[in-house]
């Protein structure tokens, strides 16, 4: 082997590495603090909406009332998605395709519709923005109704970003506790510092390709089972689990086999993550309400949740703490959405924080371009097929 330098210092995972400043969002990991724009996560879900939210991260500001309106208009105006892509999702529908793949993919084609793909800087980009903002929902609630062999339903102007994605999933206006459910759960997942499926968008940014890309880049990482994909991965450990009385046993054999729990864990926090605990008391008065699946799940992962901190604890690991996929299986159980959506779902509500990274970060552009260092041979000796 050949040693080209002295060895580097290699940081696996890029933990502890800046790549940029941002004025999107602040985690404070050790204080259990997540903030939008300097706005407390908590206030956001008390006050605001996605919609607000999504102004605030494109403008870093929150809106005048008409301007508002207009941003409003704009957003619920631009919800329909051409023929041809729901004919794309048709047919990979019918294929059984997972809705992240389909998802993927729908995007990837939604982009060539677009006649401003190619423009670029930050006004385009933020009308670009918008548009999928408007149609990533439309192209969800398509996949989940043809993968039921259902017809999609067309979006409706007059409803709220929420109201809207459940009213195009199940065919009929949510009432006001759901909408409110799904707009914390998009308002909770809307923006989350470097994470993996935004760097992936804005490494693909940085190189100037375009904002459908970027976009396209961040579906594909979320779907990982360390990443977005850990809501669904949670479910079905509940699942597993199936029973309250089953999770001291269930822990201790899933510890011993050295598994992972899905939904507990995270890069950043070293506390409580601060949506986990909107989310938990948003459960409870989920399951208090709905009763049958989502309040046996809430009674299932309140135990785990216990005898797992209870159990890292003795191993001298305080720092494992519930993260947000814990806790959303329940919420999206109650608004039937089934586990194969949740990351899905997830993608929904991040497009915002994946475009408006992308907006923040090419306006002031670097090629993202790190190295890894080498520990293979070289100089090899070229033999042909026949002599090998
Ligand atoms: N269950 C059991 N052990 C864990 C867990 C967990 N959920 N999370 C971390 N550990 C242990 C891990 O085994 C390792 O132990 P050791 O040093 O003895 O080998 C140590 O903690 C460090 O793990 P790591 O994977 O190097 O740490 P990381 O900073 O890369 O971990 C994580 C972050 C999210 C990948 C990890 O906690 C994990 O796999 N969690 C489960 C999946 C999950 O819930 N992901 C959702 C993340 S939050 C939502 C989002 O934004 O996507």
């Amino acid at each position: 082997m050949v040693i080209l330098a002295s060895k580097p210092q290699i940081l696996k995972g890029l933990e502890g590495v800046y790549v940029s400043e941002t004025k999107l969002s602040y985690i404070d990991g050790l204080n259990s603090r997540l903030y939008y724009v300097g706005y407390r996560i908590e206030d956001l879900v008390a006050f605001s909406s996605y919609e607000e939210v999504a102004f605030l991260l494109y403008f870093y500001r929150l809106p005048k009332k008409e301007e508002f309106e207009l941003f409003k208009g704009f957003l619920s105006g631009s919800r329909t998605i051409p023929h041809d892509v729901v004919e794309l999702i048709r047919r990979m529908a019918l294929r059984r395709a997972h809705p992240m793949d389909i998802l993927r993919t729908a995007v990837s084609y939604l982009a060539i519709f677009d006649p401003e793909l190619n423009l670029i800087g930050r006004e385009a980009n933020i009308r670009k923005a918008i548009r999928l903002l408007a149609r990533v929902p439309t192209i969800v609630a398509s996949i989940y109704r043809l993968s039921r062999g259902l017809d999609p339903i067309e979006p409706r102007e007059d409803l709220r970003h929420a109201e809207n994605f459940l009213y195009m999933l199940h065919g009929k206006i949510p009432t006001e506790f759901e909408a409110k459910v799904m707009d914390t759960i998009f308002i909770l997942h809307a923006e989350h510092g470097m994470n993996a499926s935004s760097f992936s968008s804005i490494v693909t940014a940085s190189t100037l390709s375009d904002i459908y890309s970027a976009v396209v880049s961040g579906i594909a990482a979320l779907k990982g089972p360390l990443h977005g994909g850990a809501a669904e991965a949670a479910y079905y450990q509940f699942k597993e689990i199936g029973e309250p009385e089953n999770v001291d046993q269930w822990v201790r054999e899933a510890l011993k086999a050295k598994r992972r729990i899905m939904g507990m864990g995270h890069r950043v926090y070293k506390s409580y993550d601060p949506r986990a605990r909107i989310m938990k008391e948003l459960d409870a008065e989920i399951a208090n309400k709905y009763g049958g699946e989502p309040e046996k799940l809430y009674r299932i992962s309140i135990k785990l949740e216990e005898v797992a901190l209870r159990e890292f604890e003795s191993r001298g690991r305080t720092d494992i703490q519930p993260n947000v996929d814990f806790y959303t299986p329940i919420a999206y159980t109650a608004l039937k959405i089934p586990p194969e959506f949740f990351t899905a779902v997830f993608a929904v509500s991040r497009t915002v924080g994946w475009t408006a990274k992308v907006i923040e970060y090419t306006e002031d552009n670097r090629l993202i371009r790190p190295l890894d260092y080498y520990v293979g041979e070289l100089d090899r000796k070229y033999v042909p097929i026949n002599e090998r």
